[in-house]
């Protein structure tokens, strides 16, 4: 399964797969993998639409969550999990399991059977465990402690209200860190203007580097594509609208073929 992270501003999607190395990828895995950067795409478009802040979404770790959940579900529920996941079709044997990422947490009122609380745990590599909702700020810490053992910190709330009469959450956290590569000198970073949004404006360092790299331009959405290979065999994608471009007319086109098509595009400059 494919990570893809997007911030806007300056829109980046980080891909898993490097072109030349998806031959050696068997099917099912490109399948899944086209499948993920669809959910990816058409969850960006729906969470960038609703705001002009900066986002970042991390569509791996909520199809994580969302695939253990629709594993324990049935009929119409799971027809429309799988949906939306881009995951229909596929038989309870072929869904994706994961390493890590998700959570279920039944309330104590809630059967929940062994074999799927056994599922989620080896299957998704996640957590299962009944907490009682009656008493709220308990079920927090208990919930709020695994995100932070998930992500090493990073992330500190994942929740800061429960209802008492919760019966079941579903709980996604997931933490990355890569370093580029080759890597970036931090002396010749310096202090720039960054735009935070079309008002505010930021100094923040900013990095620096010279040297060949793989660009791209797409003058269907005019904008400029620029990859940046991490040390893991991951790679950020940068994309870089023209000065007079509206980000928001770029997002609106942003899909798992597009994508594709700037990787396929890509040239050493
Ligand atoms: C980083 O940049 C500084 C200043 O130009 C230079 O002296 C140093 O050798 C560079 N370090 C590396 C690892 O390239």
């Amino acid at each position: 399964m494919s990570p893809v992270w997007v911030l806007v501003g300056v829109l980046l999607v980080l891909v898993p797969l490097d072109p030349t190395s998806s031959q050696s990828t068997d099917p099912s895995t490109a399948d899944l993998v086209n499948r993920n950067a669809d959910f990816a795409t058409r969850l960006y478009r729906a969470v960038a639409g609703r705001t002009d802040d900066n986002v970042a979404v991390c569509p791996f770790a909520l199809s994580a969550g969302l695939t253990a959940l629709a594993s324990g579900s049935e009929g119409q529920t799971r027809d429309q999990l799988l949906q939306g996941l881009t995951l229909n079709g596929l038989s309870a044997q072929t869904l994706p399991g994961t390493s890590q990422g998700a959570a279920v947490f039944p309330g104590q009122s809630l059967q929940v059977s062994q074999s799927y609380l056994d599922l989620v745990q080896t299957k998704y590599g996640g957590k299962a465990q009944t907490v009682a909702y009656t008493m709220p700020h308990e079920a927090m810490d208990t919930i709020n402690s695994w995100a932070q053992d998930q992500t090493g910190d990073r992330v500190q709330d994942l929740v800061s209200q429960l209802d008492p009469q919760t019966q079941l959450l579903v709980a996604s956290a997931a933490s990355y860190q890569a370093r580029f590569s080759p890597p970036f000198n931090a002396s010749l970073s310096q202090e720039e203007r960054f735009l935070v949004d079309s008002y505010h404006v930021a100094m923040v360092p900013m990095m620096s580097r010279t040297g060949k790299f793989s660009l791209a331009y797409d003058p269907a959405v005019r904008a400029g594509v620029l990859k940046l290979p991490m040390a893991d065999g991951t790679a950020m994608l940068a994309v870089l609208p023209d000065e007079d471009v509206d980000i928001g007319a770029v997002e609106d086109e942003l899909t798992a073929e597009k994508v594709q098509s700037w990787i396929r595009r890509l040239k050493k400059t």
